[in-house]
C-alpha cells in the first residue's frame, strides 16, 4: 500500500491532507510534535497512524522516518507542512523568534527531506514541499516568516534539480489564506477584510481545497511535474495590480 508522510498533521491543512490521502487508500504517518492532538484525531484516519516528532530535531527526524519505515516498509510520499507564523516588525524580530521559525520552517523541510531519499528513491517519489504566498510576495511583519517560506520555494527547485535523476519529484504548493488556527492567531479582523479584498474570488480557502492541490502533486497523476510552485490562493498572487477599485467593472 502506497505510503504518505504528511508532518503537522494534528490540525489544520496537514490533517486535511492526511484524511484525503487515507480517502484514496494510501497508508498515511501523521506527524506533529503536539502529541496530545495528534493522538485524539489520528484514530479516526483510516490506515493512519501517529508519530511524534519534532522535526527541526535532527534525532527525532531520524527515529520517525526509522519508525515509518519499519511499519510500512516504503514512503511514497512526503507532503512537509508542518509550519509556524510568528509575525512582527523587523526591529522587533529578535534572533530568538528569527531562528525558532526557520528551525521549523526551513530546517525542518531541510531534514525530513534528506532523511527520505533513500526510501522515496526507491520506488520514485514525492516531496511537496507547504510554502506560502508570503514566501512569493513581499510583506509587512514576514520578516521571518515571509524569508523561511522563500527559501522553501528554492529548496524546492533545488530538490527538484537533484533527486529528479532518482525518480523523486518536488514541488511546492502556496497557500493563500486559510482559516486555520496558524492563520486566526496572525490574522486580525483588518487583515481578514483586506484579504477578502485583494483576492479575486473574494474568499479564504479551505484546508480541503489545499489537500486536493497537495495529494495531486504527489500521485501519480503528477507523474511529469517536477520542481513547480502552484499557489493555492483564490488569485492572490496573479493579481500584481490587484487594488480592489480596479477590478470593480465602471457601472
Ligand atoms: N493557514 C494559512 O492561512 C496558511 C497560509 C499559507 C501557508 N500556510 C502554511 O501551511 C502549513 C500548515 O498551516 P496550518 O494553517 O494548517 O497550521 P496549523 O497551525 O493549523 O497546523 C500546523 C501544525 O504543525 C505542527 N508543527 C508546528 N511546528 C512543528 C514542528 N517543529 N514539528 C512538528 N510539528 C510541528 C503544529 O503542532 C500544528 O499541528 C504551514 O506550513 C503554514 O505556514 C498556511
Amino acid at each position: 500500500m502506497k505510503t504518505a508522510i504528511v508532518t503537522g498533521a494534528a490540525r489544520g491543512i496537514g490533517l486535511a491532507t492526511a484524511r484525503l490521502f487515507a480517502a484514496e487508500g494510501w497508508q498515511v504517518a501523521l506527524v506533529d510534535r503536539d502529541s496530545e492532538e495528534l493522538a485524539r484525531v489520528a484514530p479516526g484516519i483510516a490506515q493512519g497512524f501517529a508519530v511524534d516528532c519534532d522535526i527541526s530535531e535532527p534525532d527525532q527526524v531520524e527515529a520517525m522516518v526509522a519508525e515509518v519505515i519499519a511499519r510500512t516498509g516504503r514512503i511514497d510520499a512526503l507532503v512537509n507542512n508542518a509550519g509556524i507564523a510568528d509575525f512582527g516588525p523587523i526591529e522587533q524580530t529578535d534572533f530568538a523568534r528569527w531562528r525558532a521559525v526557520m528551525a521549523t520552517n526551513l530546517d525542518g523541510t531541510f531534514l525530513v527531506s534528506q532523511v527520505c531519499i533513500p526510501a522515496l528513491r526507491k520506488q520514485g517519489g514525492a516531496i511537496v514541499n507547504i510554502a506560502s504566498i508570503s514566501g512569493l510576495r513581499g510583506s509587512t511583519l514576514r520578516v521571518a516568516y515571509g524569508t523561511s517560506k522563500a527559501a522553501v520555494i528554492q529548496l524546492t527547485r533545488q530538490q527538484a534539480a537533484e533527486l529528479g535523476e532518482y525518480g523523486i519529484r518536488a514541488n511546492c504548493v502556496a497557500p493563500g489564506p486559510v482559516r486555520t488556527k496558524l492563520a486566526m492567531a496572525v490574522h486580525s479582523p483588518e487583515i481578514i477584510a483586506a484579504y477578502h479584498d485583494a483576492i479575486p474570488l473574494n474568499r479564504y480557502g479551505s484546508e480541503e481545497e489545499l489537500a486536493e492541490a497537495i495529494t495531486f502533486l504527489a500521485s501519480e497523476k503528477a507523474s511529469y511535474i517536477t520542481g513547480q510552485v502552484l499557489a493555492v490562493d483564490g488569485g492572490f498572487e496573479s493579481t500584481g495590480v490587484g487594488l480592489p477599485a480596479l477590478r470593480k467593472t465602471p457601472a
